[in-house]
């Protein structure tokens, strides 16, 4: 199946905290290509679930916010900003409350598919860069370059550890583990669009590479396939 558009997609999958969204960025800079973090997406309709108190199993209620919510990215000063209906909502998607609670929210079909249909329209005007669990198997089987990107659990726990300790968010490395392992199990044995390697995705595991080192190999599988 080819892409509808001449447009090219560069998808990358993986577990939590492994890295896709740092790769993704650098990406996107160097070629000028639209990145969209779809995680953020899921976060969105996790933040407004909490904030309306909403249940998994209350479909009618998530059927109704699901058809009034806009979520679009918007660039300012080199950082991605993310924003639900005209509110910007980019740190408060990132509180550990959020990641607690937004595999179960992935869980839900009618969420996955109102943001796929939104992923997909992105590629209408642009080159993209998408990260995601199911950017390669599902929202772009079609994507000239999929990654997938792995590295140990401890690993990813220490960098979003780190991560919420720069911002001052105090919580402990053992929590931090916790939560990646349980997103990571919800996420890989869900049985809509469950996180998986495509057949054709690269696999490339980052736990002794440096972000450079991530990036540059990335380029340099780009520059060997025939579309770059
Ligand atoms: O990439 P992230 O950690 O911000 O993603 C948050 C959650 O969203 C992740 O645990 C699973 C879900 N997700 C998904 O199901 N499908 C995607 N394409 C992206 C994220």
């Amino acid at each position: 199946m080819k892409n509808p558009t001449q447009n090219i997609v560069i998808a990358i999958d993986g577990h939590s905290s492994c890295g896709k969204s740092t790769l993704a960025k650098r990406l996107s800079k160097k070629l000028n290509y639209l990145y969209v973090d779809t995680g953020a997406m899921y976060r969105c309709i996790t933040l407004l679930m909490q904030e309306q108190n909403l249940q998994i199993n209350q479909s009618k209620e998530i059927e109704d916010l699901l058809h009034n919510t806009k979520i679009y990215f918007k660039q300012k000063d080199n950082i991605q900003l993310t924003f639900i209906n005209g509110r910007e909502v980019t740190e408060d998607i990132r509180l550990p409350k959020i990641s607690d609670f937004v595999s179960e929210v992935s869980t839900i079909s009618a969420v996955r598919k109102r943001l796929v249909e939104q992923q997909r329209q992105y590629l209408q005007e642009n080159n993209l860069v998408m990260d995601g669990r199911d950017i390669g198997t599902v929202v772009f089987p079609a994507a000239q370059l999929k990654i997938f990107l792995t590295a140990s659990s401890e690993i990813r726990a220490k960098r979003r550890y780190d991560e919420l300790q720069a911002k001052g968010i105090d919580i402990d490395y053992n929590s931090v583990l916790a939560n990646l392992i349980k997103r990571d199990t919800i996420d890989s044995t869900r049985s809509d669009s469950p996180l998986k390697k495509a057949g054709d995705a690269i696999e490339l595991d980052n736990t002794n590479m440096s972000i450079d080192q991530m990036v540059d190999h990335v380029i340099l599988l780009l520059k060997e396939s025939k579309f770059s």
